[in-house]
């Protein structure tokens, strides 16, 4: 059976909320800043002898060598530029380097607020050189690095349209070292205000300088990192949540993270041709902590414990950290955590692909072969939402969608009328339906698959999706054909 794809826009009741895309599916470079979570060697370059990252077992899953990479291989933006495809952002601070393609500008353990912040306030972590890496210090790097990139206005503005620029994960190093300089969970969250303006700020920065392509990560589950987890345990089994993370410090990152949100979505109004979006690793973390089977992470232990560290609850040791000499990693790193702070590659895959879950990647991957080799037709509706959050369903959706929510899913529920009218009765009986939710990340071509359904004779269908999502859109791709038939 020859596969016809005919891509329908619009149902005749819809034709207002439809609107036809393109899809968009490369970028001719990637820019990152950000800390730990996104320097591919930056550190090192910078201070040789500042951590133990630049030492085995770090990079021995994929680069088989040290790479100033805090994990055992790629991270999240490693993954995002392969699957583009462009080569690995180069780090900023190795010179020589072509960065036509790209450059990276985080920095491990660099904050979001400025040094002098720390000095000026005295925050002194015991045993931690302060850098000067900061986000404006990366920015700065960046404004050096620009006119190679591009010299007119027209050439920047071409350039950049073409461009993907991360914005983080920052901020977690200025939360860890207020804290290792002694300060409350009271005085870190009261800073938090501070460190996502910062961000804004940077943001802001970027997109007055005709960047329209921006990516917004949050930070990771504080509490559920091994370091805070040994040095801030507590006796009180009151203060872990219900996977053994401390509730406090998540506290902290989930604040964080919805001012970033905030952050975001405010931005996306002030410049509505710029396609701005937040990233989560929050919600990643957090799953394969609790169901870590089920992202084929190995329980051999509590999800919770490091791969690589000295000993320990969770193999987290102050006084022999991963990189230093006796300090071995676990046999098979497919563990959430790496070293007690930074995360496994294969963590950085999963939470890449759930980002990217691109709509190639879905025609190719996600659709059942048999499904696709026995459908005579697609039809690919996208019913556009407004605003962002899923709780606007309802209302965009008038009558055709309902969309309700409770604080964790919400509730999508479709009825047949949203159906193109040229379906007869009987395709709609031979019919399969995917729903497809449009991340907000990444324009068009990164949709976030929700669920498969066999619609058959049924008369609606209910579907649920996590309502942390930011959404932009829905695709409804129905399939009718020979299959029901076989
Ligand atoms: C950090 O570096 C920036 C630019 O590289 C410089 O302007 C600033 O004075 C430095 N801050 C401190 C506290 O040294
Ligand atoms: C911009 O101008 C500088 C100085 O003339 C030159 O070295 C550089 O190669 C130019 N950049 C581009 C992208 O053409
Ligand atoms: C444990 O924490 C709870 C809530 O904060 C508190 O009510 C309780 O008294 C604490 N128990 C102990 C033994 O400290
Ligand atoms: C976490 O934050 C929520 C709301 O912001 C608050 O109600 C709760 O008490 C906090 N929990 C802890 C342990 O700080
Ligand atoms: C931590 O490392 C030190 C130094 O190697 C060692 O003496 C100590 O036993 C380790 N602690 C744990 C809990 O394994």
């Amino acid at each position: 059976m020859k596969l016809v794809l005919a891509f329908l826009l619009a149902v005749t009741t819809l034709s207002q909320q439809v609107t036809c895309t393109t899809l968009r599916l490369s970028y001719k470079a990637i820019f990152n800043f950000g800390d730990g979570l996104s320097d591919t060697g930056n550190l090192v370059i910078l201070s040789p002898t500042a951590l133990y990252i630049g030492n085995p077992p770090y990079g021995e899953t994929y680069f088989n060598r040290p790479t100033g990479r805090a994990s055992n291989g790629r991270l999240v933006v490693d993954f995002i530029a392969q699957s583009i495809p462009l080569p690995l952002a180069p780090p900023y601070l190795a010179k020589g380097q072509d960065f036509s393609k790209g450059a990276n500008f985080a920095v491990t353990r660099a904050t979001a607020l400025d040094l002098k912040f720390y000095l000026d306030n005295n925050i002194i972590p015991t045993g931690l050189a302060l850098l000067n890496t900061s986000l404006s210090v990366q920015l700065g790097w960046f404004a050096n690095l620009m006119p190679s990139l591009c010299n007119t206005t027209d050439e920047c503005n071409l350039y950049f349209s073409n461009s993907l620029f991360l914005l983080g994960s920052i901020g977690f190093s200025d939360y860890t070292t207020m804290l290792t300089a002694g300060k409350t969970v009271d005085y870190v969250n009261s800073k938090v205000p501070d460190i996502v303006c910062s961000i804004t700020s940077a943001a802001t920065s970027l997109l007055d300088q005709g960047v329209q392509h921006m990516v917004v990560p949050g930070v990771v589950p504080l509490g559920c990192i091994p370091r805070i987890l040994t040095v801030y345990g507590s006796p009180n089994a009151s203060d872990y949540d219900s996977i053994g993370c401390l509730q406090r410090y998540n506290n902290i990152s989930q604040y964080h993270n919805k001012m970033v949100r905030d952050a975001v979505k405010q931005l996306q109004i002030e410049f509505p041709k710029a396609v701005i979006s937040y990233a989560d690793y929050y919600e990643p973390i957090t799953k394969f902590l609790a169901t870590p089977r089920i992202y084929g992470f190995t329980v051999n232990r509590s999800p919770l414990v490091a791969c690589c560290g000295g000993g320990g609850p969770y193999n987290y040791n102050l006084s022999a950290v991963c990189g230093q000499s006796g300090v071995t990693a676990c046999p098979d790193p497919t563990t959430v955590n790496w070293d007690g702070v930074s995360f496994t590659e294969k963590a950085y895959s999963i939470i890449a692909s759930g980002w990217r879950n691109g709509f190639r990647s879905l025609v190719h991957d996600f659709i059942p072969r048999t499904w696709l080799s026995s459908t005579a037709f697609i039809y690919l509706t996208r019913l556009s939402i407004t605003r962002p959050r899923i709780s606007s369903i309802g209302h965009d959706f008038r009558s055709l969608v309902h969309g309700f929510h409770s604080s964790d899913m919400a509730f999508i529920h479709l009825t047949k009328s949203f159906l193109p009218q040229s379906m007869s009765t009987s395709t709609m009986a031979v019919m399969d339906i995917i729903v497809l939710i449009e991340h907000h990340f990444f324009h068009f071509n990164f949709c976030l698959t929700s669920a498969y359904l066999n619609f058959f004779s049924l008369a609606e269908v209910t579907f649920a999706v996590s309502n942390h999502i930011l959404l932009k859109s829905i695709f409804v791709l129905i399939a009718c054909g020979m299959h029901a038939l076989q």
